[in-house]
C-alpha cells in the first residue's frame, strides 16, 4: 500500500481532488514528465504544523516566474495541502513527520493549463540518522563561474525546478564512493550548495573556560546560482537576534576546512553536521560543533 496521499489543484474542486497515488494520474505528454519542465517545493509538517508555508510558497512562485510558467495562487495551494493533510491522517497516519511537496508543470503539450498537485508521505529514515551522527560529503564541480546566474537567465539557476536529474546523479556519485552528500564548487573555485541543501559554516571564540565569546555563520553569496533556502533564510534571521554575527560569502574550499564546523541544512533533514570533507575531519574541537549544532538546532526549530 503506498504511504503518499495525492491532491491535484482543480478548478472543478476548490479544495483539491484526491486521487489514489498507486493509480496513474498523469499523462505521458505532460511537459513535466517529458521535459522535467516545472517548479516545486518540499517542505515539512512536524506534530501537525506547517513549516515555513510563506517562505515555500514564495519560492515556488519566484521559481515559476524565472520560466514564465503560471502557477495557482497561495490560496489555492494552502487548501490543497489542508486537504492532504486531513487525508493524510486519515488513511496513513499522524501528523507528527510529514513531508509535503508542491508541485507544478507546464501541463500536457499544447493545452497551456499547468498540471499541479500536493504529495504528503513519511519522511526517509535516513534523514533523522544523518541528523543525529553527521554526514561525510565530497567537493563536487559544477562545471560554472559562481557568476553565471545573471549572464546566462535561461539556466534557470536559483529556481526550484523539476530537472534534478544532474542533482540525483552527484548523490549517487558520492554514495558510490562512500560519501553520504555532495557540496558542489563552481569552476572559479567558490562553495555554491548541496543537491538538496544549503552550506552552512561556523566560526567561534571561546574564552579560557570554554564559553563562546564569539560567533559567526556564513553561506554562500545568494547570487552565485544557487537556490536561497529557506531554511537558512529562517535560521539567519532567529542567529542574528541570538547574537551572531552573519556573512553571504564569499566561500572557497580552505574556508570549510578551516571552521568550527560545517552543517548542510534543508527544509526535511534539517541541521545536519558534516563531519568529512573529502575524508579530512571537519571542526577540531568535537564539544564546540556540538554546542552549535544544539543552540542552532533549536533556533531553528523555534522559528520554523
Ligand atoms: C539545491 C538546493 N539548495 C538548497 C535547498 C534547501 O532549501 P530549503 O531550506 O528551502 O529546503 C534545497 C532543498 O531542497 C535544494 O534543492
Amino acid at each position: 500500500m503506498t504511504q503518499t496521499v495525492l491532491v491535484f489543484l482543480d478548478p472543478a474542486h476548490p479544495d483539491g481532488r484526491i486521487e489514489d497515488a498507486g493509480k496513474p494520474t498523469l499523462y505521458a505528454t505532460d511537459q513535466g514528465v517529458n521535459r522535467g519542465d516545472g517548479v516545486f517545493e518540499t517542505l515539512l509538517v512536524l506534530d501537525g504544523h506547517v513549516r515555513k508555508l510563506p517562505a515555500h510558497l514564495a519560492r515556488l512562485a519566484s521559481s515559476a516566474r524565472m520560466m514564465h510558467l503560471d502557477v495557482p495562487g497561495h490560496e489555492e495551494w494552502e487548501r490543497a495541502i489542508v486537504t492532504a493533510l486531513a487525508e493524510y491522517q486519515e488513511t496513513v497516519g499522524v501528523l507528527d513527520e510529514v513531508v509535503v511537496r508542491l508541485v507544478a508543470t507546464r501541463g500536457v503539450e499544447g493545452t497551456h493549463v499547468p498540471t499541479c498537485w500536493v504529495a504528503a508521505f513519511p519522511p526517509a529514515p535516513s534523514a533523522k540518522r544523518q541528523r543525529e551522527h553527521g554526514i561525510d560529503v565530497l567537493l563536487l564541480d559544477r562545471g560554472y563561474d559562481s557568476d553565471l546566474a545573471e549572464r546566462a537567465p535561461w539556466l534557470l539557476l536559483g529556481a526550484k525546478t523539476l530537472s534534478y536529474a544532474v542533482n540525483m546523479a552527484a548523490l549517487r556519485y558520492a554514495h558510490d564512493r562512500a560519501a553520504d552528500d555532495v557540496i558542489f564548487t563552481s569552476r572559479d573555485g567558490k562553495v555554491l550548495e548541496g543537491p538538496t541543501s544549503t552550506v552552512l559554516v561556523a566560526h567561534a571564540e571561546t574564552d579560557d573556560d570554554g564559553r563562546v565569546t564569539f560567533k559567526r555563520l556564513v553561506t554562500p553569496q545568494l547570487d552565485s546560482g544557487i537556490l536561497p533556502g529557506t531554511s537558512q533564510g529562517a535560521l539567519f534571521a532567529a542567529a542574528k537576534e541570538a547574537g551572531w554575527e552573519l556573512g553571504y560569502g564569499p566561500l572557497e574550499p580552505d574556508d570549510l576546512f578551516d571552521a568550527d564546523a560545517v552543517w548542510l541544512i534543508s527544509s526535511v533533514r534539517l541541521l545536519t553536521p558534516v563531519n568529512h570533507i573529502d575524508g579530512k575531519p571537519i571542526g577540531a574541537n568535537p564539544s564546540l560543533v556540538k554546542a552549535l549544532t544544539e543552540e542552532l538546532a533549536s533556533l531553528f526549530d523555534r522559528i520554523a
